[in-house]
């Protein structure tokens, strides 16, 4: 090749690179050009035909033109994806006059925010959340909470019973979330300091009760938990719940099988022209709300729990999520809580974005 073919074969190389009119038609000139079977690498093999001497000049020059080929490639690509990335910006500018489109958003259920609020503020005094199966077996539910086949018990408890298991086990809906203690006791070791919030089932339908429903439990269980820790976090949970320092909480002896002594626990309240009120009374004591079940663990249910009640004892409770939400919120009946209306969640719901209203409680 003539030194003058050489520089006709560079230009017109360079000029087929420079033409390109895309990426893709760039890559396309590179391998007509260096690839396996490209012109400069057809070239490259015709050079073993040739003397030592002869062969060595060539070698080199075809060197020196891949090099500026190559070099060419590298600054059109450079100008195609400039040239590309400017066309997408010019195609893809947003308009920003255009009016935005309404984004509809969910609202919190006044159950889950009631929820959040228990678990934020048990959270603070260092409980940690359990949890337990909605479908629980017999001994569970009953048995291990002290509660023997043929209780009375058993019937105040509406249960919704399910075929047997296949291993031929008795299988319910559980009625509270009291079966949680017996799992954390079988699960773990004390000292215990758990909550359980979760759905609960009993038939039952009327403007305070749902089949459906939610309760939140606590258990705490160490060498010397006493009725004292009992009434001070109780007392301190109802407060922080409600957000009022002074509520007045009372404790009233009652009967639970898997607590000894029991206690329900009554708010203050008062009732004015048809208006519930929670707390403080103004002119005195007006009324009062159940809103809880309590008691220290009886000794019976430890060792269903496997945990030896000459060494440990504690405290357990039981509250109704709903009812308290209810109690809160002002929400007069709970079944519309379950009846999926758009307007009512609206209205009743809470705004997903807004911390503060997770943490009114606190
Ligand atoms: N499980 C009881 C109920 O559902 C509440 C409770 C829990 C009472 C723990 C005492 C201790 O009514």
């Amino acid at each position: 090749m003539t030194p003058s073919d050489l520089k006709e074969l560079e230009s017109t190389l360079l000029n087929k690179v420079k033409s390109s009119d895309s990426l893709r038609n760039l890559d396309n000139i590179r391998v007509s050009i260096l690839g396996r079977k490209g012109e400069i690498t057809e070239y490259m093999k015709s050079l073993s035909a040739l003397g030592n001497d002869e062969r060595k000049k060539a070698g080199q020059n075809l060197n020196s033109l891949k090099s500026s080929i190559i070099e060419a490639i590298s600054v059109r690509q450079n100008e195609l994806e400039a040239e590309e990335l400017e066309g997408r910006l010019l195609k893809e500018k947003s308009d920003v006059t255009l009016p935005i489109r309404p984004k509809t958003k969910g609202s919190i259920h006044p159950v889950s925010q009631a929820m959040e609020e228990c678990v934020a503020i048990f959270g603070q005094m260092g409980f940690s959340v359990a949890e337990g199966p909605d479908i629980e077996d017999d001994f569970h539910n009953f048995t291990a909470l002290n509660i023997p086949p043929e209780h009375p018990a058993r019937q105040m408890h509406d249960t919704f019973y399910l075929p047997e298991s296949d291993e031929g086990e008795k299988l319910v809906l559980r009625t509270h979330t009291s079966p949680v203690q017996i799992r954390t006791m079988e699960n773990s070791s004390p000292p215990i300091r758990i909550i359980a919030p979760g759905r609960t089932y009993r038939s039952d339908s009327d403007s305070t009760h749902t089949p459906m429903f939610h309760q939140i439990e606590a258990l705490v269980i160490d060498e010397e938990t006493h009725m004292g820790h009992l009434k001070g976090c109780i007392i301190d949970f109802c407060r922080a719940f409600f957000g009022i320092p002074d509520l007045p909480v009372r404790f009233r002896p009652s009967h639970f099988p898997f607590t000894e002594p029991s206690m329900e626990v009554d708010i203050g309240c008062s009732r004015e022209n048809d208006e519930l009120k929670i707390g403080n009374f103004g002119d005195g004591a007006n009324n009062w709300l159940e809103i809880m079940g309590s008691g220290m663990v009886h000794p019976k249910v430890l060792e269903f729990g496997g945990i030896n009640p000459q060494e440990y004892q504690g405290f357990a409770f039981g509250l109704g999520i709903d009812r308290i939400a209810m109690l809160k919120y002002g929400i007069p009946d709970l079944r519309t809580f379950f009846d999926a209306d758009l307007r009512w969640l609206s209205h009743y719901g809470f705004d997903p974005l807004s911390i503060p209203s997770m943490i009114r409680g606190l």
